[in-house]
């Protein structure tokens, strides 16, 4: 047995494919990785792939292979098998010791668990984790949450691993205590959702509507790539839109059904959203899109029944793709604006007092969403940290400004056609709501007095008021 504060830095317990390249990122770096997974083939696969590794047998032999205080990395799914773990792993641990959940917990799970831990003094870290396998293996974007104590500790080794941003600095933060960090990473991915349903819309308004080809939609999408648009999810479009299929030779997107799976972290970042009563309507239409387009059979047999109005000819492509280019802009502007004026409502909720511009910094590289206009928004918060939504932002409104009326003529076109582009219309009334002084909430207010008697509030003087409808 190794001994004591002469062992490993650190144990990965969850040796899937995440699992094992942060153990590789982290051995990159000159740390000793010990390892468990249930399965013995990823056991081996770890001691193969991961230099100096220290393979365990099993889950609470990571324990003594430990140097004390001991980090522990638990990459196994949210839900039950975090508990499970922890449950195994906690009569082994003392106070000092910590433990890091880096896989996509619900933050409210962590809470609970940062709560557990607290009682024995064990520090526990919920690590928002982003940027797939190969950021887990060459850079992630790294968000935590818990206590300065515990974060301190293992901040050498998650700055070491994490990606770098353009100006150097590590793609690392604190972002506050306990479940701070998951419920960014929650975010992310919310935000995630909706950029990847508005390049689909885009993608499938100028293949349908536009007429255009795979190879000019390959061109298309790294042209944006290159500008204003710049961002991980584009680039990877404008591969895939370049991709034929090995066995047809067919691109490869005719050949991929189309109905998309999800795994539950755009759920949680829209209910959440709603449990705050902070809107963010874009990133629950991705959500709906995606169950919508799950729902296959049930299309085939509508798209016969139902077909759609003619779609009126698209007379200048080019001006046509403009206007797609400017819808993906001002909607990813919106997305943004929803989920950092989720994340402050949070904040606000569990007394987190959350870095916005820290958010933003860590999201300019190894996560998903990086995209150049997280800098236009880096550069936001750090003018004003207290921006109530970022749109206000001089910078961001002259994007919107710029692109505003080819972003209505793509909708307008769209719906004319009856082609569905929930994300982009649904981002076009985020803002057309939010820039309106006078909303039609005056009617919802009357109508919930009229049949409930719930009061309103009058434009004329403060406090509540009812009326006596007549009936
Ligand atoms: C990331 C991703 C990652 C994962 C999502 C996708 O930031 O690296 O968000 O966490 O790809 O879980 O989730 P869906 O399967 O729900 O699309």
């Amino acid at each position: 047995m190794v001994q004591a504060n002469s062992g490993a830095d650190i144990a990965v317990v969850g040796l899937g494919v995440m699992g094992r390249n942060l153990a590789a990122n982290l051995a990159d770096h000159g740390a000793v990785v010990a390892g468990y997974d249930l399965d013995a083939d990823r056991r081996a696969a770890f001691a193969a792939a991961v230099p100096g590794a220290v393979p365990c047998a099993a889950p609470e032999d990571v324990l003594s292979v430990l140097k004390t205080p001991r980090v522990i990395l638990m990459m196994v799914p949210a839900g039950p098998a975090v508990d499970a773990l922890l449950a195994i792993l906690l009569p082994g641990l003392a106070a000092g010791d910590v433990v890091i959940d880096g896989g996509n917990s619900h933050y409210d799970d962590t809470r609970r668990r940062a709560r557990l831990t607290a009682e024995s003094g064990i520090h526990f870290v919920g690590l928002g984790v982003s940027g797939g396998e190969e950021g887990a293996r060459h850079g992630p974007a790294l968000m935590a949450g818990g206590t300065v104590e515990g974060i301190e500790r293992v901040a050498p080794l998650l700055r070491a691993i994490a990606a770098r941003a353009g100006d150097g600095e590590p793609c690392f933060a604190r972002i506050g205590p306990d479940g701070a960090g998951h419920f960014v990473k929650m975010i992310h991915n919310g935000i995630e959702y909706a950029d990847m349903q508005l390049i689909a819309e885009g993608y499938h308004l100028l293949r349908h509507l536009g007429g255009f080809s795979y190879e000019q939609l390959a061109d298309r999408f790294a042209a944006w790539n290159g500008g204003e648009l710049a961002s991980y999810l584009m680039e990877i479009t404008a591969d895939i839109l370049r991709t034929s299929d090995p066995e047809t030779g067919a691109p490869i997107l005719e050949v991929i059904r189309d109905a998309a799976g999800q795994k539950g972290t755009g759920h949680w970042a829209t209910t959440t959203a709603m449990q705050l009563g902070m809107p963010a309507p874009t990133i629950a239409e991705a959500v709906h899109a995606r169950c919508l387009s799950a729902l296959k059979d049930e299309r085939v047999r509508a798209a016969a029944a139902f077909p759609a109005p003619p779609a009126p000819a698209v007379a200048d492509p080019d001006a046509f793709a403009a206007g797609v280019g400017d819808a993906l802009l001002c909607g990813r502007i919106a997305i943004y604006a929803q989920g950092f004026a989720v994340i402050a409502a949070g904040s606000r909720q569990f007394g987190w007092d959350v870095d916005l511009a820290a958010v933003a910094s860590v999201w300019r590289g190894g996560c998903i969403i990086r995209a150049r206009l997280v800098d236009r928004i880096l550069d936001a918060l750090r003018r004003a940290p207290d921006l109530p939504n970022l749109m206000f932002d001089p910078a961001i409104t002259a994007l919107l400004a710029e692109g505003e009326a080819g972003w209505r003529r793509t909708v307008g076109a769209a719906v004319a056609a009856g082609q569905p582009v929930p994300a982009m219309a649904s981002a076009l009334a985020y803002w057309d709501g939010y820039r309106s002084e006078r909303l039609w909430a005056n009617m919802i207010q009357a109508q919930r007095d009229f049949f409930g008697a719930h009061g309103y509030e009058r434009t004329d003087r403060p406090g509540m008021a009812h009326t006596q409808w007549v009936r």
